[in-house]
């Protein structure tokens, strides 16, 4: 008798074609995708031929630097991915970081080490801060003082002294926008160390959190302070978003690792120095997949050609008198509020009476025509 242990193939094989509920669910994604331009997730890089890789777990147990036991990983390419992201945010020597479940699990992980670095640390993130950062702020239990921002969504760096200045005594953990979630505004990293400057903090660490915009602003050639030779102590991506990765995932590299790091746990042969642990390795083959198929020139000309399809949608509301606004090298368009039909049909979120388009790469000028005709209509 043949027994399931020494089985090699999937004893649980299901028919070779999706059962009708996922080829429903399928359906209903592609068909939403159509008319959905209100949220940043790139459509424009074809993963399907990593497709075979479904077959086989994948899990890049633990710390990236090292194997350890447990052989199905993809660490190695993990590492060739953290490589380029820390040449491209330009880190020092001596840098770290993992690919993360999202921009959520980088940042938290950003402002732990910051917690961890500066024990009395007080938070600061502006009012346009994505909600992620006021929760990872709450789950390390540090205080947190929400700054103002400027109109376009930057941090008002004049409201950071002030509040700053009432905590003089203690050091700041301060989260950077680059590339606010409504508005895609960036804020300057020269500006807010100057505003700590000022305010006499001397022991600060400050997280970049640039979701969507880090790896569009880091190959633009006049480009605001962000990155770490700039003064971000950490900074932390998205993967679904700039490079549209089926799976959610991330990036998070910091400048220097942890501290004291820890021993390699003796059932898995590596450290765990990542918040989750069991991290799927599929998120570092997609990125590795996306970096491969986009070569040395992609990245720039994907983000060429982005920006002008929100350059064009500008032209195209100004055309019909439509209220609306860029940041400099934005993906994103602000516009005046449309009514709920097209609101609802487009996918678009709103706030304070103004809605957005993000323009991520793969939206199409013949979508943002088929949205002005709905929208003049
Ligand atoms: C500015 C910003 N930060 C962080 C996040 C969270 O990223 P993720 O969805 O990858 O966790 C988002 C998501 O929209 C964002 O816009």
């Amino acid at each position: 008798m043949t027994s399931y242990l020494t089985t090699s193939s999937p004893r649980f094989s299901a028919a070779p074609a999706m059962a009708p509920r996922y080829q429903d669910l399928l359906h209903r994604l592609t068909t939403a995708a159509r008319t959905s331009i209100g949220f940043p997730c790139a459509v424009d890089i074809d993963y399907r031929p990593l497709g075979p890789l479904l077959g086989v777990l994948l899990n890049n147990l633990g710390d990236p630097q090292v194997d350890g036991i447990q052989p199905m990983h993809a660490k190695d390419i993990e590492r060739d991915v953290l490589d380029f992201f820390a040449a491209l945010f330009r880190a020092p020597a001596g840098w770290s970081g993992y690919v993360t479940s999202g921009g959520t699990e980088g940042t938290h992980y950003g402002l732990w080490l910051g917690r961890t670095r500066l024990p009395n640390a007080v938070a600061f993130h502006s009012a346009a801060a994505h909600y992620s950062v006021g929760k990872a702020e709450h789950l390390l239990g540090l205080p947190s003082v929400t700054v103002a921002t400027l109109t376009n969504g930057e941090i008002d760096y004049a409201d950071l002294h002030r509040q700053a200045a009432r905590f003089r005594g203690r050091p700041a953990i301060v989260t950077a926008n680059i590339g606010t979630t409504m508005t895609e505004a960036v804020d300057d990293l020269h500006r807010i160390h100057q505003a700590l400057d000022d305010a006499g903090i001397i022991h600060r660490y400050v997280h970049a959190d640039a979701a969507l915009a880090g790896v569009p602003l880091a190959v633009t050639a006049d480009r605001p302070a962000f990155d770490l030779a700039d003064g971000a102590d950490s900074i932390s991506i998205s993967g679904h978003k700039f490079f549209g990765t089926p799976l959610v995932c991330g990036v998070v590299i910091v400048r220097r690792g942890i501290d004291e790091p820890p021993a390699a746990i003796r059932y898995t042969g590596a450290p765990d120095t990542s918040i989750s642990g069991s991290r799927t390795g599929l998120g570092a083959v997609m990125l590795a997949h996306a970096l491969d198929v986009l070569g040395p020139s992609g990245l720039s000309e994907r983000t060429r050609q982005a920006r002008a399809v929100a350059a064009y949608t500008c032209r195209c509301l100004q055309q019909i008198g439509w209220p609306h606004w860029r940041n400099r090298d934005a993906f994103t368009v602000m516009l005046r509020e449309p009514p709920a039909s097209v609101r609802v049909r487009w996918r678009l979120p709103s706030s304070n009476g103004w809605s957005h388009i993000i323009c991520v790469p793969g939206i199409t000028t013949h979508q943002i025509d088929d949205f002005i005709s709905d929208l003049d209509a």
